[in-house]
């Protein structure tokens, strides 16, 4: 049994990136594993003797876009166990695909538009009521989320799309206004301070992310009760992260200001979540929850396959799927690679 973590020892990896936990975890279990540099020419050669290939790429690099579902799917094919897998990963950071995919499945989701063309919107603007959300199909930490409050933006911002586009670049000053406003104290404020130059460094590389363009992407705007909820479902276990939102607007994700209540997950969000991994076969994935505050409907508003799990352990916990809570924080890395050596005794 052999298994592969990908990443370049010569590049600082991000604070929340899962390889040292799986480094950890294979040092722990007498696991032999091996890093390898997922950037090198004839990669391809290397990987195919390992049985497990993990690989913690982010939506922030430019070049893991580009070329980490070639290598990891290429892999796949050839039956070797890979994390994330196809089902995890082939919308990951495509909210448009992502859409389509929950769909099919009539996965609790808030309406959703799409428009191809101005003039398609144009035509249908009537149906939409206001104020609605618009979404780039990539980003996160609600970089590229915006509230639409009439028409008449939304003509302005669909005009926009169907010409010039619009960068899907994170914003320092969103970021750091929104770092400074949720630190409680001096501490938390110096030690988001501290991040700054590594959001920057991620801020560079995603500079290099092309204009997004040629779709307007619509959701129906649900009103919250002040925050929402990241819902981690690894196997047949889940935890959650509460995310309040920032002051004086709708947005949670990104904001850094967190609580642990498990009351706001109720058995609807864990059906629902345990019932989304099943049906699309997610090895881990991540659900971004908003609670209607009218109706107190839970709505997935997006899914990801990655986040920090180091704010997930915090929650201390982790329920299965008939709603029992169990005191032992859920470490997704080390659940993940657990999960797949399983498997691979069972193949
Ligand atoms: N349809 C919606 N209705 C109400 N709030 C929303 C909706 N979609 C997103 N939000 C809020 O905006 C934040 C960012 O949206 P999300 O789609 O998760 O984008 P990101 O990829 O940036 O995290 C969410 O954390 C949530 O608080
Ligand atoms: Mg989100």
């Amino acid at each position: 049994m052999k298994v592969a973590i990908l990443f370049d020892k010569s590049e600082k990896l991000h604070t929340t990136n899962w390889s040292m936990a799986w480094i950890e975890y294979c040092k722990n279990n007498n696991i032999d594993y091996e890093i390898v540099n997922p950037y090198k020419n004839e990669v391809l050669a290397k990987l195919i003797s390992f049985d497990i290939v993990l690989w913690h790429y982010s939506n922030y690099s430019f070049k893991d876009m580009l070329m980490a579902k070639n290598i990891l799917f290429s892999l796949e094919e050839q039956g070797i166990q890979v994390f994330p897998s196809f089902k995890d990963c082939w919308h990951f950071d495509d909210k448009l695909a992502e859409t389509y995919l929950l769909e099919s499945i009539k996965a609790p989701i808030p309406r959703t538009f799409y428009f191809y063309s101005h003039e398609s919107l144009n035509v249908n603007i009537d149906k939409l009521s206001f104020p609605i959300i618009a979404k780039l199909r990539n980003g996160s930490g609600s970089h590229n989320v915006k509230l639409i409050r009439s028409k008449k933006e939304l003509l302005l911002y669909s005009k926009k799309m169907f010409t010039s586009g619009l960068s899907s670049a994170p914003s320092l000053l969103y970021k750091a206004s929104s770092n400074i406003k949720s630190s409680k104290n001096l501490k938390t404020f110096v030690k988001r301070a501290k991040r700054i130059p590594e959001f920057l460094r991620s801020l560079f590389n995603a500079k290099k992310f092309n204009v997004e363009k040629g779709y307007v992407f619509l959701q129906e705007f649900i009103p919250n009760n002040g925050f929402d909820l990241k819902i981690v479902v690894v196997g047949d276990k889940l935890s959650f992260i509460g995310r309040n939102i920032r002051e004086g607007e709708f947005r949670a994700s990104g904001g850094g200001d967190l609580f642990y209540d498990k009351e706001y997950v109720t058995q609807e969000v864990i059906d629902t979540a345990f019932e989304t991994s099943k049906l699309l076969g997610f090895k881990c994935m991540g659900y971004d929850y908003v609670i209607n505050s009218k109706t107190g409907k839970a709505n997935i508003i997006e899914i990801s396959y990655g986040f920090s799990h180091e704010a997930l352990l915090k929650a201390g916990g982790y329920f299965d799927q008939n709603g029992n809570w169990y005191d032992e924080p859920l470490n997704t890395p080390f659940e993940i690679i657990e999960n797949m050596l399983m498997d691979e005794k069972v193949n």
